[in-house]
């Protein structure tokens, strides 16, 4: 017999066609077979969630059978690591796959707000170009300093990225890196006084919540942006829309927020900032890798062996 496993939300179509023929799959994201899915419960061994959405405490608890919370990413932010190691279940991750396609989202949003993209496209399409309106003039990356938060391989591959801009790279990171050659600051406030961009490629956790305040705001000053491909509770949301209304800061760019994909309206209407629906990794090709290291570890899970990608 199969075994039974949750599926919380959607998956590409191949990866979930590979994930029926292994499995009973039981999908939370239909909202009929959620309302069924009472006595299914108890038998259901594993489950695969992405790193935005992750698993409750409540599912857990009602789960006695889990023994793998396998992530479809990076972020560990959305289930609790103690807990689940305490009932003995696997938590995985699929690492190094996606790490290129976030950083390639870093940039794309550090672009974007530097040379207006969203604003020029609306511009064209309201034909305010062919009426002779003016268009303002971007920012040019070259000769600007990048700062990471974070330095860990979506903050280095930003880094790399940038430096074939011409941007000069800093970092913060809790512990010291010392390979890169890139100037360390040692707070998020020194780091943001001597950056043009500050990039949010931290893992969100309870020691990085709302690390990026009104404080650090102030210190990346009037020219400089924000870029978050990390997680929105990184930021507190009330400063940074605060400092984008009131040219405390000069923009940004933004693939995570607060409650997404429910975030705060106020979003809507920031100058100068431009949005994206948490896409990090979000390319075909970068899902179906993911997709393997999910089925990976749920086989060696299923096979009675410990998971490859096991973060607790
Ligand atoms: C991750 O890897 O956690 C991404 O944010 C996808 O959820």
């Amino acid at each position: 017999m199969k075994p039974e496993i949750l599926l919380v939300e959607p998956m590409l179509d191949e990866i979930e066609a590979r994930l029926d023929d292994a499995y009973v799959v039981r999908r939370l994201y239909d909202p009929a077979q959620k309302a069924a899915m009472g006595p299914a419960l108890p038998g259901i061994r594993a489950a695969v969630t992405g790193g935005g959405t992750g698993l409750s405490n409540d599912y857990i608890d009602s789960l006695p059978a889990l023994g793998i919370i396998a992530i479809n990413g990076v972020g560990t932010d959305k289930v609790d690591l103690v807990k689940a190691r305490g009932r003995n279940i696997d938590v995985t991750t699929t690492p190094g796959v996606l790490t290129d396609d976030v950083a390639d989202t870093g940039i794309t949003l550090m672009l974007a707000v530097f040379r207006h993209l969203v604003k020029g496209d609306n511009f064209v399409r309201e034909g305010r170009w062919a009426k002779g309106e003016a268009f303002p003039l971007g920012t040019s990356p070259k000769g600007k300093r990048l700062g990471i938060l974070g330095l860990g391989q979506i903050g280095r591959a930003m880094g790399r990225r940038a430096e074939a801009f011409g941007i000069s790279v800093g970092y913060w990171n809790r512990s010291p890196q010392t390979d890169t050659g890139w100037t360390s600051y040692s707070t998020p406030t020194e780091l943001a006084a001597s950056s043009d961009i500050l990039a949010i490629c931290v893992a969100a956790n309870a020691a990085t919540q709302g690390i990026v305040n009104a404080e650090v705001l102030e210190a990346l000053g009037p020219k400089g942006i924000v870029i978050n491909v990390a997680r929105g509770s990184v930021v507190d949301e009330d400063a940074l829309l605060q400092a984008l209304r009131d040219g405390t800061i000069a923009g940004a760019g933004l693939d995570v927020f607060v409650g997404e994909p429910r975030i705060r309206e106020e979003f809507f209407t920031a100058p100068n900032t431009v949005l994206m629906p948490h896409q990090g990794s979000a390319t075909r090709e970068t899902r179906i890798a993911m997709g393997e290291i999910v089925l990976a570890n749920l086989q060696a899970f299923f096979n009675g062996e410990r998971p490859p990608n096991s973060v607790n």
